[in-house]
């Protein structure tokens, strides 16, 4: 068995192999390194990054909330563990961005009525909550110069793009 470490939210992985996708922010396979190698270079942040991440801070906390809503709503058990699995995702987005900025991680609520009743209304919210933070991303991820910066929000935005595909066509 080997110790891996995510490059994305720094989290450790014990196993054989490198997973296909981080377990805790759903980073693809090639960013689970062995931790022997693990290592982030210092950078300065810039005040625009600053800014983006903090909004991209917000963004994450209310998706996790909506998530956690929708699972404790959902009718069937595929959904409601889908839901509650993107909002233990989104919460680990928020703690990834929170450590960039060098921030205690925010507290996200269980309890939150912000989401439908209907199963359906939240698939249709999922989706376009991963599309607006996609495109708020790929903005952020443009006006970054910090080479770090650059890596988190490029990885972010390919693990929102594989939560948009689980609800294609499913409203
Ligand atoms: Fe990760
Ligand atoms: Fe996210």
């Amino acid at each position: 068995m080997k110790v891996f470490k995510c490059k994305i939210c720094q989290e450790g992985y014990l196993g054989d192999e490198a997973p296909t996708h981080c377990p805790f922010c759903g980073a693809h396979q090639p960013y689970m390194i062995e931790a022997k190698d693990f290592e982030i270079p210092e950078y300065t942040l810039t005040d625009v990054s600053r800014n983006n991440l903090e909004e991209a801070l917000k963004l994450e906390v209310s998706n996790a909330e909506f998530y956690f809503c929708a699972a404790s709503r959902s009718d069937n058990v595929a959904d409601a563990t889908m839901f509650k699995r993107l909002g233990k995702i989104e919460s680990e987005h928020s703690s990834t961005i929170a450590k960039e900025l060098k921030i205690p991680s925010p507290d996200i609520s269980r309890d939150k009525d912000m989401c439908s009743d209907e199963n359906v209304g939240n698939l249709a919210e999922s989706h376009q909550r991963e599309a607006s933070a996609i495109s708020h991303y790929t903005k952020f991820l443009g006006e970054a110069t910090e080479g770090r910066i650059n890596e988190v929000f490029k990885a972010i935005i390919e693990i929102e793009n594989d939560h948009l595909s689980l609800t294609e066509g499913r409203f």
